[in-house]
């Protein structure tokens, strides 16, 4: 089986709360059902999630009982930004069926306490297309923190030993600096022996789990444990087709191996 990130960026705009790019969805979808893989799928928070968690400030806990209304309208965005997805899949022929994640999994101080993936087991073994999605989750001592779908990939990948590890962004891969910056590189690979220059050279970012630093952080969990990951820019038609079918296709590889 595979384990595929549909990153919040590709699926809606950042910068306008509740913008579902849905042409962006159906192409995905359409690219998934015709790649015929095996897949358990991740999606990210996106301008669904991350405005109202930040305007909340979810991300460190519960201080004040008007939080909690933030994280009502989290959970329901997230609800809802779920259903689009798995809607779109279904559409496309995909027999999907969206995982609350909040629903299997339990944090302590933001890591990772309980995830229970016998459910999305039970799904993928009688043929079903698991949606997961970074989700609002309890947290016994801040009350709530944010799990992301980086984090969730990774356990993911522990359960499931995944053939492939895709990761659906809007940009090509991890860039030496800012991609909208003239000159700016595509990093081909990311290794034990490059990993600590390209942590510094990329922007730590200001959403609400902190950026691409944070996520190639994440990302380097599953390398840890042997497995390679790809980033690849699914607005790009038929690339994530191709990635998926294990086909050579434009990305950053976080390669598995011995990271410091
Ligand atoms: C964040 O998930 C989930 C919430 C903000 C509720 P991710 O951190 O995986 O989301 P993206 O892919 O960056 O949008």
């Amino acid at each position: 089986m595979i384990i595929l990130k549909l990153g919040g960026s590709l699926l809606t705009n950042k910068r306008r709360k509740f913008s579902f790019r849905s042409e962006v969805m159906k192409r995905v979808a359409r690219e998934i059902k015709e790649s015929g893989a095996r897949l358990v799928i991740v999606h990210g928070g996106g301008s669904f999630g991350h405005p109202l968690a930040m305007e909340y400030r979810l991300a460190n806990g519960i201080v004040s009982e008007e939080q909690l209304h933030g994280v009502a309208l989290t959970r329901a965005a997230m609800t809802r930004f779920n259903l689009l997805v798995v809607e779109a899949l279904i559409e496309a022929g995909v027999n999907a069926t969206g995982v609350q994640t909040s629903a299997i999994a339990e944090c302590a101080n933001a890591g990772v306490k309980r995830l229970d993936l016998s459910t999305v087991k039970g799904f993928l073994e009688l043929g079903l297309t698991p949606v997961l999605y970074g989700d609002v989750v309890l947290d016994s001592m801040r009350g709530v923190c944010i799990l992301s779908g980086d984090t969730l990939v990774a356990k993911l990948a522990e359960e499931f030993k995944p053939e492939r590890i895709v990761l659906a962004a809007d940009v090509d891969g991890v860039f030496d600096r800012n991609p909208e910056e003239p000159g700016a590189e595509l990093i081909p690979e990311i290794n034990p022996e490059n990993y600590a220059k390209v942590l510094e050279a990329v922007a730590s970012g200001d959403d609400a789990t902190g950026g691409m630093r944070r996520k190639i952080n994440e990302l380097v969990a599953p390398a840890r444990l042997g497995y390679d990951s790809i980033i690849i820019n699914a607005l790009v038609e038929d690339r994530l087709k191709k990635a998926l079918l294990g086909e050579p296709v434009k990305c950053t590889v976080i390669k598995g191996g011995n990271y410091p």
